[in-house]
């Protein structure tokens, strides 16, 4: 047996070097270089010179035999979607998130629907049984089959998961397990690796769903290496602030369906509970005849999804007037408050504005340009944009409204909802007709359409009407 040896590796890109590196030759990131042990493999019994023989041939694509993908339902409607059915035997799914966010809680509750058709292992490195015992009674899944073992040796995790040999494994988290065989200490980059392939290992030889729970670092990537995230056969992102009740799993990779398709969900004093319509729940309590609210349709994977965004602009009385934007990029409405002003004449540089997405959720689609524009020209002309009107398009520097993907499947959510009118670009229109029964279409060419929008607008009700 050969003796350990050290090397330093980083931990975003996996390079490793024999010295330490205060920035990363390869991806540039500082600090990044961490020392780690690893055990030197013993040399294989082939001599130079002699080629090995492959076990398995290389077959054509006539030839091989196609297997259907059969699916293990969650029980949890909206993670199935994003799983693209449902959980794959023999697959690995790597569940990232904030602490905090909601991804023991999502999985307790996993385990809790699918308990009863499947055997699941719980393998905890982070909680006690006596708080786990205390989340699932508050979750109402204390009363289920699951076998719950709270090891971080991933050597013993293993030999009990042979003895049970489960449908499902469940490991939280990925970065408190270790391996003895591994030197360094648990959550590095060699100990998550070498943990993470054991349990990819069982999956694929046992045909077994193994789902992982992964740390995500300062900078919100997944923590430990990039290497994992190649490694397992879906990665899911868990989002939302946590301020707000609202909840985002994404499909950011996926071997057996679509990748950015979401699952909505609010977390309640019970556990996280799904949304079906996320469009009806952003919109309730919205109010009508007000300026500087407009509605859009965003498209979150393939799902349209209609938010409000609101704008208030007021005079300032501050030397360098107030922006602020919640749920938008800064930058993004500082660029469409310098285009209105200088296409349209608006004055925004003696007012302070506040923008917000209502319901906490996060705009990055360009798409939402035209409806954030439209709430600013709308709030400092003050006239209300009709209530019934979804806005969308991207708005270039010189003032032009350009064309956006999915201008169908946006407007027949808006109908859906219960809107009739929908601004769309022009531009879009031509090559891409949007028919959707019950909704008048709006082109919109350039900025100065938006006003030619409000001057359709509806009465300004007054305030004690509100
Ligand atoms: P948790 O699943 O422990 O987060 P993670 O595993 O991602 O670190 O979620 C913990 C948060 O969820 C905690 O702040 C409290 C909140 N929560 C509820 O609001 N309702 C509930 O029923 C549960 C179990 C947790
Ligand atoms: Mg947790």
């Amino acid at each position: 047996m050969k003796s350990p040896k050290e090397v330093y590796v980083c931990s975003q890109c996996d390079f490793q070097s024999p010295k330490w590196y205060g920035q990363c030759p390869s991806c540039h990131a500082w600090n990044t270089f961490q020392k780690e042990t690893y055990q030197p493999a013993v040399s294989g019994t082939i001599k130079s010179g002699q080629r090995a023989v492959s076990r398995e041939k290389a077959v054509p694509f006539s030839e091989m035999e196609s297997v259907d993908c059969p699916r293990m339902l969650t029980g949890i409607g909206e993670l199935d979607r994003v799983l693209g059915g449902g959980l794959v035997p023999g697959s690995a799914v790597l569940l990232a998130g904030e602490p905090g966010i909601g991804k023991s809680t999502l999985l307790m509750q996993l385990c809790g629907r699918a308990g009863q058709a499947y055997k699941i292992l719980y393998i905890s490195g982070e909680e006690s049984r006596g708080q786990l015992k205390l989340r699932a009674k508050r979750l109402g899944v204390d009363g289920s089959d699951v076998l719950v073992l709270t090891e971080t040796d991933v050597d013993a995790a293993i030999a009990e998961y042979d003895r049970i040999s489960p449908d499902v494994v469940i490991v939280d988290s990925i970065q408190t397990m270790v391996s003895d065989g591994s030197a360094s200490s648990a959550g590095s980059t060699t100990q998550v690796r070498e943990c993470a392939s054991r349990f990819i290992r069982c999956a694929k030889a046992d045909g077994v769903a193994v789902i992982m729970v992964g740390h995500v670092n300062k900078e919100g990537g997944i923590a430990g290496p990039k290497v994992l995230e190649h490694m397992v056969d879906a990665v899911l992102s868990f989002e939302g602030e946590r301020s707000q009740s609202y909840r985002i799993v994404r499909a950011v990779k996926n071997r057996y369906g679509s990748t950015n398709e979401i699952g909505v969900f609010e977390m309640t004093d019970t556990g996280l509970s799904e949304v079906d319509n996320p469009s009806e729940m952003l919109l309730a309590g919205r109010p009508t005849g007000v300026s500087g609210t407009c509605a859009v349709c965003t498209m979150e994977g393939t799902r349209p999804i209609i938010v409000e965004i609101q704008a208030l602009v007021t005079p300032t009385s501050y030397p360098a007037p107030r922006r602020v934007a919640d749920g938008i990029d800064y930058n993004r409405m500082c660029l469409l408050l310098a285009v209105l002003e200088k296409r349209l004449g608006l004055r925004f540089s003696s007012s302070d504005v506040y923008l917000n997405v209502v319901g906490g959720l996060r705009i990055d689609e360009p798409a939402a340009d035209a409806a954030i524009a439209l709430a600013l020209c709308s709030s400092i002309k003050d006239i209300p944009v009709p209530h019934d009107m979804i806005v969308v398009g991207e708005v270039g520097l010189s003032g032009e409204v350009r064309a956006v993907s999915f201008a169908r499947e946006r407007a027949k959510e808006a109908v859906r909802v219960g809107f009739a009118k929908a601004a769309l670009p022009k531009r879009g229109l031509a090559r891409h007709p949007v028919d959707v029964e019950g909704c008048s279409l709006y082109p919109l060419g350039g900025v100065y359409d938006l006003l030619v929008l409000l001057s359709k607008g509806v009465p300004k009700k007054k305030d004690k009407e509100l």
